[in-house]
């Protein structure tokens, strides 16, 4: 990729003056320790002694070994060596319970960073030697552990936590900047998402080789075309796509000035990072151009030198580092330009507009009512494209996912998984629009649209289609009797239970039969096998996103299927799980999951299931005694069920079906706050805890005070403490 080892020189000079370089290697040592390996139990054990025995001592065995054993957990019984034994669940469960912070309890010193690090990686790395399946969603936290009523007890006083940090663009972020860059090029994207977190966008920087190498080819494409040329009869000649002010940075004919230096360094800096260079960086470019183009001649050392820019730390990351003042409560507010990006990067894909920046310059950030006018008026630009909004909804409910699982075609081929998911991407546009009532209208509207891209094309070549075939029959009767008009299209509206395509959308569908998005085709093929329901997803969907449960990961030693009984119902086969052991989780999903039986995989109501009949199954038999296939019967549908943890008597209690369930939960005070809790982690990129409360509760009262309007609470998001202000740590405190 990189074109040769002179090149590679070149591209390391050009790092080290932006101190590149170090990023990278403290990003690669740091993936490296998560990534150790052990070829033998013997290494394990021996890394185990040397870092992870005496970190139990110090935080643990106190409560956890032969004196007292907290949560029957004893670690001097628990097996290292997890090949020959049985105990990976166990030291997944210490994973989990270091990286939520919950152990070592309150009041107990708190482990360093470093010592979590190690611990941790040597229970990933022993796990991987015992060829265990680590589920990395193990070290994630769960935002929903922090305590619900502590959140929003309005005398909640902990102090506020929110440390600095540092974070990768988002792909789309870094899409979005370069095509504004480099019109028409096609570049690779370097980032991908975490992909392990509720929100794509709360990972952790991460800039390994192969991104680096990415980004770095991507700039040489950029600066290569801005500066495309040929020589002929020793004069320079632009190419097509040539930035004609850059042409003379890389033309052999024009001296290297320092003014033009200063033009190259200057512009670059201008389009790439929106400011000036500093003088010590000015200088720093200057002799990085210098070295180059003696090095390896005038256009190719300019051009690293321009790529250089694209690499600096600040051109990859989100810096919310607290530049800006500290507080009388020993916090530091993000400096203003830190805040004009921060808020361009919470709404849209883009880096912030001359406007954002000129506020920042102009001291109108300065002030929480500064910011949320900021925030207000990028809402209310029509012209500004805020894809994250439309994101944030995908992501919550998770209904895009409907494209990926692929349902059998044949059982029904008007199956269109992409329209149905523009279905509801347009119907919370259109709720969205009218911004009333936001969250009640996602959980219990009976509109709908209706694969409405393309539906009044598909019925119009319909109508053509039967018309032709009429005419073609009339003509040739004996040849067309037993036809039928081409097929055009898939029947999308078969999904909403409608005969046809309506004409006017969105839809009014019977308001028993559809609540809201959960109840769309999309919702429910997403939260599904490839061939029948999946109560248990569905059921874990709401407990964790309306209720804001915890739902405890499927022990390892559970083998988590369903009896293979097709005669029985969906309800029957999950019988299992009413054993007492699995009951303790499954009481929060099956009865919030079941509700949903009043729909099949594909998102279709429906009052009856299907299930073999193996009476008329065996008798279904040619001559010789060969079976001719299964014969299913419809046995009615039972879809009761029951909401808990809403402390709400009007809430809590038997429903009949998922229309009835979601009805009453539209109307809940903790589903609001609960549905504010994940609006809270997309914006911040976090997850809360009780430093946050304030800024919650304030969302809700934003949200309240202005009839459940989205912007109200996004704005107040966008202007709270939470998001303009980060705690120092040790270090930078001094
Ligand atoms: C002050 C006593 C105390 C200390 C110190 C302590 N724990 Fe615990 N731990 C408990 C109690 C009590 C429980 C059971 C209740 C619970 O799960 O919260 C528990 C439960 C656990 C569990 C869950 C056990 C299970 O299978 O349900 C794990 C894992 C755990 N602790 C790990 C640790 C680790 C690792 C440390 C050291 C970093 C630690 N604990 C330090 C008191 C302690
Ligand atoms: C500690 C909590 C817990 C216990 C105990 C538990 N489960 Fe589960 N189970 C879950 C969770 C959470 C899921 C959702 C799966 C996911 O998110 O990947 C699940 C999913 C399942 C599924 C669906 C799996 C799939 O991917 O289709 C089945 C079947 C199941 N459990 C059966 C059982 C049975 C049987 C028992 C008792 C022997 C049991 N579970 C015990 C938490 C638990």
């Amino acid at each position: 990729m990189i074109r040769s080892r002179f090149f590679l020189m070149l591209v390391v000079a050009a790092c080290s003056a932006v101190g590149f370089a170090l990023l990278v290697d403290s990003a690669l040592t740091q993936e490296k320790a998560a990534e150790r390996k052990f070829t033998s139990a013997v290494e394990s054990k021996a890394e185990y002694e040397r870092t992870v025995a005496p970190f139990l001592k110090k935080h643990c065995i106190m409560c956890h070994g032969p004196k007292v054993a907290e949560g029957e957990l004893a670690f001097h019984e628990l097996d290292i060596d997890m090949k020959a034994s049985t105990s990976s669940g166990r030291w997944a469960m210490v994973i989990e319970k270091l990286a939520t912070r919950e152990m070592p309890p309150e009041g107990r010193a708190k482990p360093s960073d470093d010592e979590l690090k190690a611990v941790t990686s040597w229970i990933q790395a022993e796990m991987k030697r015992a060829g265990k399946n680590f589920s990395r969603r193990h070290a994630i936290a769960n935002g929903n552990k922090i305590s619900h009523d502590k959140l929003f007890d309005i005398k909640q006083a902990a102090p506020f936590d929110n440390p600095i940090r540092i974070r990768v663009l988002s792909p789309e972020i870094y899409t979005g900047f370069s095509t504004d860059i480099a019109k028409g090029l096609s570049l690779g994207q370097p980032f991908t998402p975490e992909g392990r977190t509720t929100f794509k966008d709360m990972g952790a920087p991460k800039i390994d080789e192969p991104v680096a190498v990415q980004l770095m080819n991507n700039a040489l494409v950029i600066v290569e075309r801005q500066t495309a040329h040929k020589i002929e009869g020793g004069k320079l000649v632009a190419l097509p796509g040539a930035v004609k002010d850059m042409l003379s940075f890389v033309d052999e004919s024009v001296p290297l000035t320092p003014v033009l230096m200063d033009k190259a360094i200057s512009g670059q800096f201008q389009k790439i990072l929106n400011r000036a260079p500093t003088v010590d960086e000015k200088a720093r470019f200057v002799k990085l151009m210098q070295k180059n183009v003696k090095d390896a001649g005038r256009a190719t050392g300019m051009r690293y030198a321009l790529v250089a820019v694209y690499l600096m730390p600040e051109a990859i990351f989100r810096y919310e580092i607290g530049a800006g003042k500290g507080d009388d409560r020993g916090r530091i507010r993000l400096a203003p330009r830190e805040i004009a990006y921060a808020l361009a990067y919470a709404l849209t894909d883009k880096r912030p507009d001359a406007k954002l920046l000129s506020d920042a310059i102009e001291g109108k950030l300065d002030t929480k009512e500064g910011v949320a006018a900021a925030a207000r008026r990028l809402l209310d630009e029509p012209k500004l494209e805020k894809p994250r909004i439309l994101r944030f909804f995908r992501e919550y409910f998770g209904y895009d996912k409907a494209k990926e699982i692929f349902q059998e075609d044949k059982a029904n081929p008007e199956h269109d998984p992409r329209a149905l998911v523009e279905d509801t991407d347009k119907l919370i546009e259109y709720i969205l629009a009218q911004d009333k009532n936001v969250l009640y209208e996602l959980l219990s509207t009976n509109k709908s649209f209706v694969a409405y891209k393309t539906a009044a094309d598909t019925k119009k070549k319909r109508a053509e289609a039967i018309k032709k075939f009429e005419e073609q029959k009339k003509k040739d009767p004996a040849k067309f009797a037993n036809k039928l008009p081409q097929k055009i299209g898939r029947s999308v509206y078969t999904a909403y239970n409608l005969t046809d395509f309506p004409d006017q959308q969105p839809v009014e569908l019977p308001a028993e039969e559809r609540a809201g998005i959960l109840t769309q085709p999309s919702w429910l093929a997403a939260n599904a096998k490839t061939d029948e329901n999946h109560a248990i997803f569905r059921g874990k969907w709401v407990r964790e996103r309306l209720l804001g449960g915890v739902v405890p990961d499927v022990p390892i030693t559970v083998d988590a299927q369903l009896p293979n009984t097709p005669d029985k119902s969906l309800r029957e086969r999950m019988n299992v799980t009413r054993q007492e052991y699995c009951w303790k989780c499954h009481q929060f999903m099956n009865p919030v999951g079941l509700p949903f039986e009043i729909y099949d995989h594909f998102g279709r109501y429906r009052d009856k299931e299907p299930v073999v009949d193996p009476d008329a199954t065996a008798k279904k038999v040619d001559k010789k005694g060969k079976s001719l296939g299964i014969v299913l019967r419809e046995i009615p549908v039972d879809s009761t069920g029951g909401i808990s943890g809403t402390r709400d008597p009007a809430v809590d209690g038997d429903v009949k079906n998922a229309v009835a369930m979601l009805r009453k939960l539209a109307k809940s005070e903790h589903v609001e706050q609960v549905f504010i809790r994940h609006a809270f982690r997309y914006w911040m990129g976090r997850n809360e805890n009780l430093g946050d409360a304030l800024s919650l509760q304030t969302a809700q009262k934003a949200y309240g005070e202005s009839n459940g309007s989205m912007k109200a609470l996004i704005v107040s998001l966008l202007s709270s403490d939470s998001f303009l202000y980060r705690t120092p740590t040790v270090e930078n405190k001094k």
